[in-house]
C-alpha cells in the first residue's frame, strides 16, 4: 500500500466544494489533516456553517475544521449567491451541525501543520479564493519548503471569465492572494474553467448520482440540481461545470487529465481585467512555466470515479 497523501483542504462551500469534500473525505489515498474555510461563494459566517454541516453529513468529525480569512487581502469581498443560492449550498435543508470549528485561525493551522511536516510533504487543495494560502506564505514564508504542491481550482484561458468577461470567480475575489501563490516557487496544479467546463452536471449524470441511493448521494444530487440552474441558463448548457472536484479527482486518478506547463500571471491593477489569469499557453513571453495548466479531462471517467466513491458512503 503506497503511503497516504497528507492534504490540507481550503474551500468556500459551495455545492461544488461539497462534492469535492465528499470525494476527499472517504478516499483511502488521502490523509486529510484539516479543513479551512475561506470567504468566497458566501460570507464566512455561512461558509463556517456549511463546512461543519458537510463534515457531519459524511461523519468525519475526526477531521479538524478551521475558519480562515473572512475577506480578501486587499479588495472587498465579492460573493456568488446568484450561483449558489442564499445559503451557499442551496439544495439541502440547513441544520445545526454537531461539528465545532477549532479556535485556532485557519491561516495559523496551515502554518503549524506545515511546520511539523517533512520537506515537500504537504499537498494543499484550494477551491475558493486563495486568501488563506497567501496569508500563510506571507506570515511564514519558510513553510514553502514543506509544501509538495498546491492544487487549485481557479483561472481561465481560452474559456473566458465567469464573473467578469476576463476573470474566473476564485481568482477575481482575491487576485492579490493569487499573485502571492503564483510566485511562491512551489509546484502549482491549476484547474481553470478550460477544463472544468468539460465536466457538466447533465441531467443523466445527476440522475446517476441520485440512483446510487445512499443519503450522501441523495444530498449530492439535490445540491447539484440547484447548482445546475444558474449555469444551464447562462451557458444554454445541460447543467453546470463541476469545478472543484477536479482537484481531488486528480489526486486520486491523475490519468484523467492532460496538462501543459505554462507561465501564468494575474492582473491586480486594472479594474477592467482584475483577476484575469494570463496563461502563456503558446509560450510567447519566454517566461519559465510556474504552473501545470489542466487543459483536458476524460469527463465520463471523471463522473465514473465520482459515482464509485459516492457509492462507498
Ligand atoms: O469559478 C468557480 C469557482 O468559484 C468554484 O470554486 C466555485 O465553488 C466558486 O468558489
Ligand atoms: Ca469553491
Amino acid at each position: 500500500m503506497t503511503s497516504k497523501i497528507p492534504v490540507i483542504i481550503d474551500c468556500d462551500p459551495g455545492q461544488d466544494d461539497a462534492l469535492m469534500l465528499f470525494l476527499a473525505l472517504n478516499a483511502p489515498e488521502l490523509d486529510v489533516r484539516g479543513l479551512v474555510a475561506v470567504a468566497g461563494n458566501v460570507s464566512m459566517e455561512k461558509i463556517k456553517r456549511n463546512l461543519a454541516m458537510l463534515v457531519d453529513i459524511v461523519d468525519r468529525c475526526d477531521v479538524p475544521v478551521f475558519a480562515g480569512c473572512n475577506r480578501p487581502m486587499v479588495r472587498e469581498l465579492v460573493t456568488a449567491e446568484h450561483v449558489h443560492g442564499e445559503t451557499g449550498i442551496n439544495g439541502i435543508e440547513l441544520f445545526e451541525p454537531n461539528t465545532q470549528l477549532q479556535d485556532r485561525h485557519g491561516v495559523d493551522f496551515i502554518i503549524a501543520e506545515s511546520r511539523t511536516a517533512q520537506d515537500n510533504e504537504i499537498t494543499i487543495v484550494a477551491t475558493g479564493p486563495l486568501t488563506n494560502i497567501a496569508m500563510a506564505l506571507v506570515k511564514a514564508p519558510e513553510i514553502a519548503d514543506k509544501i509538495k504542491q498546491i492544487v487549485i481550482m481557479g483561472g481561465a484561458c481560452f474559456e473566458g471569465g465567469n464573473i467578469t468577461p476576463s476573470a474566473e470567480f476564485n481568482i477575481y475575489v482575491d487576485p492579490h492572494a493569487c499573485d502571492v501563490v503564483l510566485q511562491c516557487g512551489r509546484p502549482i496544479i491549476l484547474f481553470g474553467l478550460d477544463v472544468t467546463h468539460k465536466v457538466m452536471t447533465t441531467q443523466n449524470r445527476v440522475e446517476a448520482i441520485q440512483a446510487i441511493g445512499n443519503p450522501v448521494s441523495q444530498i449530492a444530487a439535490s445540491m447539484l440540481d440547484f447548482f445546475g440552474k444558474h449555469d444551464s441558463e447562462k451557458y444554454s448548457s445541460g447543467g453546470a461545470p463541476l469545478h472543484d472536484p477536479c482537484t481531488v479527482a486528480w489526486l486520486l486518478k491523475p490519468d484523467l487529465f492532460k496538462f501543459k506547463s505554462c507561465h501564468v500571471a494575474v492582473e491586480t491593477m486594472s479594474e477592467l481585467t482584475m483577476g484575469h489569469t494570463a496563461v502563456d499557453f503558446w509560450r510567447v513571453t519566454g517566461k519559465k512555466p510556474n504552473v501545470e495548466w489542466a487543459c483536458d479531462i476524460d469527463a465520463d471517467a471523471f463522473f465514473q470515479l465520482l459515482n464509485e466513491r459516492l457509492s462507498l458512503y
